[in-house]
């Protein structure tokens, strides 16, 4: 089994068929670039869904880690450990909060952020038990556990899959109106995406999350952002919040905290949130273990210098003004912030899959989303000239469907 053809022939078989993946076999991968098992380079457009926001093989985070396995791996919580103080001192820091909770994937730290903010309405907040309700939005995406696909609005995630967990409002996305008519005496908490990353990068009204935020700091409820995707220097900032100086009361961080390397996730809060949780209440045999923690803390390091959040910045206004050109030559809407686009391809051109596949072909991975648009998100290391490239690439991919 060595030739592209063969892998994906046996994966086909013998896995389960929960992705629908471009044909391509990576074996390599450097900075913005990958390699398949046939030699061929591709540029990174995709990142691990922003997992890999710091690169493929980033030379602090590979260092750390490597470190990190000649020393100790796994302890579980049952004992302390030396990296784990540093890491939620230095992930509180980073966030504003006092105290962290690590878990392992996006979805974990999701549900942990569901966890405390019910508890913390029985306890603080003195809501009635077993009561507790929490908005969310029309369109999330926020993982794909039992509880979580409860609230999902895309049929492929949630149908088939009941009975659902009950305590959720959904409302649509981007109104304060809709939020402020949804809460009651029992809404605990506001579960957010700053920007709605797998619903095709739509960013919201200017003003919704502050508005957001003094909803519920006046109607007693917990913001919840849901970072996880726009977290991490990825829309040229810490935080999505931050381009609205919006501090939420929870922060649902993953996928590039563990420096596309191994899952790390966590939620961050005052102690006055994640004081409620007790000895037993919580928690995950990996969640914060010794390799997580020294990776989470090399980013963290990465993020403390702000370069990385410069340069999304930087390089997300070259990306944007060269997409925006192509509205309409073949591209009805662009979106985003920073480095990550999504872009709404003419349905009547082709489909988003075909688009990706085409664009593959020309040496550039991404991935459609719903439908007809594509998702933009390499690495943040990414040169000017390979991003220039890659967009030359997408706009001659989407041309060869116009003629
Ligand atoms: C906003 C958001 N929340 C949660 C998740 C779930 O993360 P994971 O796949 O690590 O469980 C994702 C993954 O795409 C996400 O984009």
């Amino acid at each position: 089994m060595t030739t592209s053809a063969e892998l994906i022939e046996v994966s086909e078989r013998r896995s389960a068929h929960n992705y629908h993946p471009l044909p391509v076999v990576i074996r390599e991968a450097d900075g913005a670039w990958v390699t398949d098992v046939e030699g061929k380079r591709y540029l990174d457009f995709l990142s691990g869904y922003s997992s890999l926001n710091f690169g493929h093989g980033n030379p602090k985070i590979l260092e750390a880690a490597q470190r990190q396995l000649q020393h100790l791996t796994l302890t579980s919580r049952a004992f302390y450990h030396d990296q784990f103080a540093a890491f939620c001192a230095g992930l509180g820091d980073l966030t504003g909060k006092d105290m962290i909770l690590p878990m392992n994937t996006g979805a974990e730290a999701v549900e942990t952020a569901i966890k405390v903010a019910r508890k913390w309405g029985y306890e603080v907040k003195g809501v009635e038990r077993d009561k507790a309700n929490i908005i969310v939005m029309e369109d999330n995406f926020h993982g794909r556990t039992t509880t979580i696909i409860s609230f999902s609005t895309d049929p492929d995630a949630h149908d088939g899959f009941g009975p659902y967990t009950p305590g959720f409002k959904v409302v649509k996305y981007g109104s304060v109106e809709a939020v402020r008519e949804a809460v009651d005496a029992n809404t605990v908490a506001v579960l957010v995406e700053p920007i709605q990353g797998e619903a095709g990068v739509l960013v919201p009204p200017d003003g919704y999350l502050t508005q957001l935020r003094e909803l519920c700091t006046t109607a007693n409820i917990l913001m919840i952002a849901d970072e996880i995707q726009s977290g991490l220097g990825r829309t040229g900032k810490t935080f999505a919040c931050d381009h609205e100086g919006v501090v939420p009361d929870i922060y649902v961080l993953g996928k590039a905290l563990g420096g596309g390397v191994v899952p790390v996730s966590a939620i961050a809060a005052d102690a006055d949130v994640l004081g409620v949780i007790k000895p037993g209440q919580h928690g995950s045999t990996f969640g914060g273990n010794p390799l997580a923690c020294a990776v989470g803390n090399a980013v963290i390091e990465i993020l403390n210098t702000g370069e990385f959040q410069d340069r999304a910045a930087r390089l997300g206004e070259v990306l944007h003004a060269r997409l925006n050109e192509l509205v309409g030559n073949g591209v009805i809407t662009v979106r985003g912030r920073g480095l990550w686009a999504g872009v709404d391809i003419d349905p009547s051109l082709a489909t988003g899959r075909a688009v990706s596949k085409a664009l593959m072909g020309r040496g550039v991975l991404a991935k459609d989303t719903h439908g007809s648009t594509i998702r933009l998100a390499p690495p943040i290391m990414i040169s000017e000239e390979d991003l220039l490239w890659a967009v030359d690439q997408l706009a001659a991919t989407i041309a060869s469907f116009r003629q």
